[in-house]
């Protein structure tokens, strides 16, 4: 029997409970309330209001750009469409890195002004003081290391992270000084598949991957990537489940042409 059927609500302990017995854990992104809703009936465990809105619903470049409010008005539509799963949201660039009591407040923004569950927060030890304050508030604190997007210009490309020895060991110290800090578990993005498999291993809270191979407690994508929304971002790590952009795209080329041919309304579709 998986750990997961059985439960009402997910929380941080459903979430260990089932990395103990070795059931893999399923998140993924969502921003507004109807996809959230949608993610949430498909027996989603963690759902994520990532700063990746800041690409696929504001089209910036980068995550940088979004801001704390901005990040509010998507948690908070994005918990009134969840029953189930452990809503957590990314603490927006800018809103933790000048010091704790700043993280702090941030988090607690998050927290009573949209619902959610718990914050996400990219970094290793140069963050340990924010992270342990936030918890220290009673707050649940995930972490974010390997290829972390606020980063983006310290790194100068999206590739692949900690391929080599230094950033490796590097990885793998702030992975454990996380957990001895109180996280609930780890994302693990775009690393060599062995050596997620080494922090899992290392670590007692789950680890959660994308782009970091199977050995990970879990799994996590971007909603609008794994539905083919985002055409032509198809990274080797991907697994695309539809097509929608083009089936979207043609449903509303059929309305279009339907308006322009007058067939649409009908007599049946007018009062
Ligand atoms: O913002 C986001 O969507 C993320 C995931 C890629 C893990 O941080």
């Amino acid at each position: 029997m998986s750990v997961h059927k059985e439960v009402k609500r997910i929380t941080t302990n459903t979430l260990q409970e089932m990395r103990n017995a070795g059931e893999k854990i399923a998140m993924l992104t969502a921003y507004d309330f109807s996809m959230a809703s949608i993610v949430d009936d498909a027996g989603m465990d963690i759902i994520l209001v990532g700063d990746s809105a800041s690409n696929v619903m504001a089209g910036h470049e980068t995550t940088l750009p979004i801001t704390l409010d901005q990040m509010i008005y998507h948690a908070s539509s994005v918990v009134r469409g969840v029953k189930r799963a452990l809503v957590i949201v990314d603490l927006p660039f800018g809103t933790y890195q000048g010091n704790s009591k700043e993280a702090l407040s941030s988090a607690i923004r998050i927290m009573k002004e949209s619902g959610a569950h718990g914050v996400k927060i990219e970094g290793g030890v140069e963050i340990a003081e924010s992270v342990s304050r936030i918890l220290t508030a009673g707050i649940p604190v995930m972490g974010h290391l390997g290829l972390t997007p606020q980063s983006i210009y310290k790194f100068g490309t999206y590739t692949v992270r900690a391929k080599h020895e230094a950033e490796a060991q590097k990885l793998k110290e702030d992975a454990l000084k996380l957990q001895e800090l109180g996280c609930f578990g780890i994302v693990l993005e775009k690393i060599p598949a062995k050596l997620a498999a080494e922090v899992t291993e290392i670590l007692s809270i789950p680890t959660i991957g994308i782009g970091a191979g199977q050995a990970c407690s879990g799994q996590v994508l971007v909603i609008h990537d794994m539905l083919g929304i985002n055409k032509g971002f198809k990274p080797r790590f991907l697994r695309q489940y539809a097509d929608l952009y083009d089936i979207m795209n043609g449903a509303i080329k059929n309305y279009v042409s339907d308006v322009k041919a007058k067939s649409f309304p009908n007599e049946k579709e007018q009062y």
